[in-house]
Order: structure tokens, then sequence, then C-alpha cells
């Protein structure tokens, strides 16, 4: 991953630790009751995607440990990691995409009820995604997946050739002349590997998106409620497709891209869809982004313009995070996906604990507050979830009574202890375990491996009937004294 030049090491620290009194007493441990949404704390885990399902997408028992485990630390609310609307092979990540999910993700739900006594709601984050193949081997790539076109043809001056002797051809040629030759999307998909964008509207299936992706959240949407969801989440934010057409880098022509208000167009279209599917008692909110963070992205201000038309339209929350993009970031090696949290983008997604001044705890706090401050002096009152270094009481219960949101969001934090919250609100803060934002998470998840923490995942291995990760090597949940 990308890391600041400065490279200042950040060391975590517990910070001003409350008494049960205090806790008892605070912001953070105080409900939130705004139309549907009925939180018993502001305390949020949002999503985080652990490679537990099946290769079909299916909910396992690892998937229900895990969700358990998050649960019995009673946050406020957890969201369930990222999970797939479509009904296509998308490797181990959850699916709510077709009625035979229903069963499996209710028993998540379950569990976090169970497992949290009653206090925390069970959010579920609906992702659509686009096509990204892996880096692929030079020769691989100029043999079989390039299409040779009559412009290749002029250039190299093969007019007539046949595609297999300009093929034969391009082999020899180095790196420079092949950059040349190649126009940029073809140099990307040798250097980085194919990846659509929804701006490619030559492409049927991406200039249906707007025909087609309304009515996919929306079944999604009903049929999280069926599956006994307390809200949904729609993920607006990061790299994938609904973020990408509010993307100031969206130019799509069709109605859907170019100005702020065509950029906002799909996403209110979504919304609607969703919010008739599962009715008006139901929470409906999204992930977003305060800042895109890459080089002609979207800024804080069309974020406020975003955030706006959201609540106008009758969000029940927002959640604000930052970056994590596919532009910036890193070449993958041969065989592997590009990975958008790899660069300047992804760093101010998951920062780590090398930073800069600013360090890495709570970078996206000045834009939420702004955020929130616009919202508010517009007369919209949506509650605001932010996230983004978090990881002791005196940092969110600042942060709440500076007002920079409603709800403190701690993913890494959380997945590092579990009971943190709990932990906290009974005056045992001492025994909480501080994340260390060295992002080995952050690694296992970029690799698709089971992802778990540094801190316990060797911990009492020698546990009868533990449950281990792929590779034996691993518990899968942190202990239960932990
Ligand atoms: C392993 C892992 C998986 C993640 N998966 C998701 C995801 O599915 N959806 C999402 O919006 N963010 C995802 N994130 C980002 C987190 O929700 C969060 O925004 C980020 O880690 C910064 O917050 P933190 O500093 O409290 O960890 C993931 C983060 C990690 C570490
Ligand atoms: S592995 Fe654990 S300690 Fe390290 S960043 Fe992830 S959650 Fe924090």
């Amino acid at each position: 991953m990308w890391q600041p030049p400065q490279r200042i090491p950040f060391i975590p620290a517990p910070g001003r630790i409350p008494t049960r009194v205090e806790a008892a007493a605070s912001r953070l441990f105080s409900p939130l009751n705004f139309g549907p949404v009925q939180l018993s704390a502001r305390t949020w885990v949002p999503a985080m995607v652990p490679w537990r399902a099946d290769p079909d997408g299916n909910v396992t028992p690892a998937v229900v440990d895990w969700y358990a485990r998050l649960a019995e630390g009673q946050p406020g609310c957890i969201v369930i990691e990222a999970t797939g609307i479509r009904d296509v092979p998308s490797g181990p990540l959850l699916r709510v995409s077709h009625d035979r999910y229903i069963d499996g993700l209710r028993r998540v739900v379950d569990a976090i009820h169970r497992h949290s006594e009653g206090k925390t709601r069970a959010y579920i984050q609906l992702i659509d995604f686009l096509g990204v193949r892996r880096r692929p081997e030079r020769g691989t790539y100029l043999e079989r997946f390039l299409t040779v076109s009559e412009a290749h043809r002029a250039a190299l001056g093969m007019e007539g050739a046949s595609d297999d002797v300009v093929r034969r051809h391009l082999l020899t040629l180095d790196d420079a002349a092949l950059e040349q030759l190649l126009n940029p999307r073809q140099w990307e998909a040798l250097q980085k590997g194919a990846r659509e964008r929804v701006t490619d509207i030559e492409l049927p299936h991406i200039r249906n998106l707007p025909v087609v992706l309304p009515e996919l959240f929306a079944r999604a949407a009903q049929r999280s409620r069926d599956a006994g969801f307390d809200g949904v989440e729609l993920h607006y934010a990061h790299a994938y497709t609904m973020a990408s057409f509010l993307s100031a880098t969206n130019t799509r022509d069709d109605g859907y891209g170019g100005g702020r208000f065509e950029r906002l167009r799909l996403p209110l279209e979504v919304f609607r869809a969703v919010r008739e599917a599962v009715g008006a008692d139901y929470p409906v909110g999204c992930r977003m982004l305060a800042e895109e963070c890459i080089d002609g992205g979207s800024g804080l201000d069309d974020a406020v313009f975003f955030a706006s038309g959201f609540a106008r339209a009758g969000m029940d929350f927002l959640s604000f995070s930052r970056g994590g993009k596919f532009d910036d970031a890193k070449q993958p090696k041969v065989g592997e996906a590009v990975y958008p949290y790899t660069g300047v983008s992804g760093y101010e997604c998951m920062p780590s604990y090398l930073s800069d001044a600013n360090g890495p705890f709570g970078r996206n706090l000045a834009a939420t507050a702004l955020l929130r401050k616009a919202l508010r002096d517009a007369g919209l009152m949506t509650p605001v979830v932010v996230a983004g270094g978090i990881h002791n009481f005196e940092q969110a219960e600042a942060a709440l009574a500076a007002g920079v949101a409603d709800i403190i969001g701690s993913a890494r934090q959380s997945l590092a202890d579990p009971g943190w919250w709990k932990k906290l609100r009974e005056g045992r803060g001492e025994t909480v375990r501080q994340c260390e934002y060295k992002n080995y998470c952050e690694g296992l998840d970029q690799k698709h491996k089971d992802v778990t923490c540094q801190l316990w995942d060797r911990v009492a291995l020698d546990e009868p009937g533990l449950a281990r990760s792929r590779d034996g090597k691993r518990r899968l949940v942190a202990p239960a004294d932990w």
C-alpha cells in the first residue's frame, strides 16, 4: 500500500478512559432515534468483507461466527459486508441476488441480535461492481486478449497482414514501442488488467446500467428486509459502480454523467426504487465519499450537493468514507487484480500508522464536519456516520460533541477487539486491545484470504474445536476472553 513519504509513525493510544458512570452519561452511548433509524448507541461497525462466504456467495458457519463475535461488543449497528446484488458468480463475496440467499442471511441477522442481547441493529451493505480482470502475462495478452485493429496494422505498416502475423510482430516490440502503438485502454489492460468503466457506453451492458440497476438494488433490498435485516446501506462509495456514477470522472453523455445533477441521477433513481420496494418505515441510507482523493475526482462541494440530494430524497442516514479508488491504484503483479486501496486514495480510505503530519487518526473528520454542517444549514437533519482511524472513547466523544457526526464508525478497531465498545461502556476501557493500524487485515483482504487480525489470530490455537482459516494457520475470530 502507498504511504505518505514522511512516514511519521503514529501509535494509537487509549485516550482518557471513561468510568462506567461517565460512559452511561456520554453522547457515544446515548441512543439515536431518527425516523426508522433506532439505535441503542451511536456506535457503528462499518462494512468489512471478511471473505468467509462459500464460492457461491452463501452464508457459511464462519460468516455467522464472525458477526456473532462482533455483536458481542454491542455496537448500535453492524453493517454486514458489501453483498452482491447480481446473480452472477463473484467468488466468496456474500450475495443477496436471489431468494435462495434469504435463509442463510437470516442466520446472520439472528446471530447479531442474539449475541448483542438485542442491542445491535443489523444493516446490510448492497454493492454493484463492474468487471476487473487480472493483470495478464504480456505474451497471453498480445497473443489472445488484444483485439487487433486496422489502426495497429496502419501504425505498423502491416496493412493486409493477418491477426496472427500482427500478434507475432507485437511480441517482438519493447514496452516503449508497445505503449506508442496501443491505445490507452489497451495499454492499461496490459499493465494492470482490463477494467470496465461506467463511461464505456459503447458496451450494451454498461449503457444499460441505468435501466437494470434500480430494479436489482430494489429486489436485493426487499430480500434483505425479508431476511430480517434492520436496514440497508447502498454502497455509493469507493471504487464501485454507484460511486463511479457520482464521480467527476463520469463523462457519460446520456443524461447520467457530466454535471453534478446528471451524476446524481442514477443513485437517486436507485434509492427511489429501493424505497418503493421496502417502504417508508424501513431504514435506507448510503455510504458515500466525502472526497474521492484522486486527480480530477469529486471534492467536498460535490459531496455536499450529493448528500443534500440524498437527504432531501428521504435517505435515513449518510455514512461518509473517503478515497479507495481504482484510478490511482498500484500496478498489480501478473496474475493479480488491481486493488483500489494501494494508492493515495487508498491511504485516505484506510490510513495506516506511518503517515504525514495529519496522522492516520480521523482523516475524515474535517470533511465530514463540513458536510454535516452543510446539511444542517439546509435544514436537513439526516444522521451522519463518520469513520477512519477512530479508536478510542475520547476521540469519538469529542467528534460527537463538536458536531462532526451523529454516529461513530470504527472498522479496524472493532476487528482488533470486537468487544471494545462493551468494555468502554462497562468502564473496563483499560482492557481494550488497541488496533495498531499496520493493515495486516487489509493485506489479507487484498488477496481475498480470510480476514483476521494480527493481534489475535495466532492466540490459543490449541483451543478444542477451533475453526481455522483455509491455510490452517490462523483462528477466525478473536478468543472469547480477548
Ligand atoms: C478488511 C476490510 C474490509 C473492508 N470492506 C469494506 C466493505 O465491504 N465496504 C466498505 O464500505 N468498506 C470496507 N472497508 C473499509 C472500512 O469500512 C472503513 O471505511 C476503513 O477501514 C476505515 O475505517 P477504520 O479506520 O475504522 O478501519 C473494509 C476495511 C477493511 C479493513
Ligand atoms: S490487523 Fe488488527 S491491529 Fe492490524 S490494522 Fe488490522 S485490525 Fe488493526
